[in-house]
């Protein structure tokens, strides 16, 4: 992997993860949902990798519940890498690192993601919990969960998730 550090996003980061969200998703602007995330009063998870001066990857875990239980999961996403240093690792950082500061709270962690990707952290399709909004069916196996702790049972009910993620856009294509 390139020389990154990965570390807490401050706030001097939203304007580069702009441009990082405008190289890494040039299809879709994914930018207003990480402003409202990181901006809300709900709290989130929001990791950067820097090398030197530069920010090249961005990930968000946002805490939310399961209901009717209310027991907490974490939410991944977005996770993005700047183009020119994707497969370095990067990407594979930021979610390791992300696991490892919500293992003391959190025992499962969702996404909405290739599984191609995501499997590799091992995650699994997950047909126990409700996304909060609608998916395609096509998107089955996209939802997916995977456990932060081997001896913890898999919850079971509707994601609830803070108001930025409560749009139905963000969950269809
Ligand atoms: C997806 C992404 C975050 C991965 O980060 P990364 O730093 O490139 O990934 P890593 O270096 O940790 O892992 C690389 C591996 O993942 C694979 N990979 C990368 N993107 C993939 C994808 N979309 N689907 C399947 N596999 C993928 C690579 O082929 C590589 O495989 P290998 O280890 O067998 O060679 C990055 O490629 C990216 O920002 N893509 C554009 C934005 C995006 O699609 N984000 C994810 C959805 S929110």
């Amino acid at each position: 992997m390139p020389d990154v550090e990965i570390k807490q996003a401050e706030t001097q980061d939203l304007e580069p993860l702009r441009q990082l969200y405008l190289d890494a998703f040039p299809d879709e602007d994914l930018f207003p949902l990480v402003s409202n995330l990181l901006g809300g009063s709900a709290p989130v998870l929001s990791l950067v990798a820097v090398s030197g001066e530069r920010t090249v990857g961005h990930v968000i875990f946002t805490p939310c519940k399961v209901d009717p239980s209310g027991i907490g999961v974490a939410l991944l996403g977005p996770l993005c890498v700047t183009p020119g240093l994707q497969k370095a690792g990067i990407g594979s950082a930021l979610v390791h690192a992300g696991f490892d500061r919500l293992r003391a709270t959190f025992s499962q962690v969702f996404v909405l993601g290739d599984p191609q990707y995501y499997g590799r952290f091992r995650f699994k399709s997950d047909d126990l919990v409700e996304t909060p909004c609608p998916i395609p069916v096509a998107w089955k196996e996209a939802w997916q969960s995977v456990s932060l702790d081997d001896a913890a049972v898999a919850v079971s009910g509707r994601l609830v998730v803070p108001d930025a993620w409560n749009d139905p856009a963000l969950w269809s294509d």
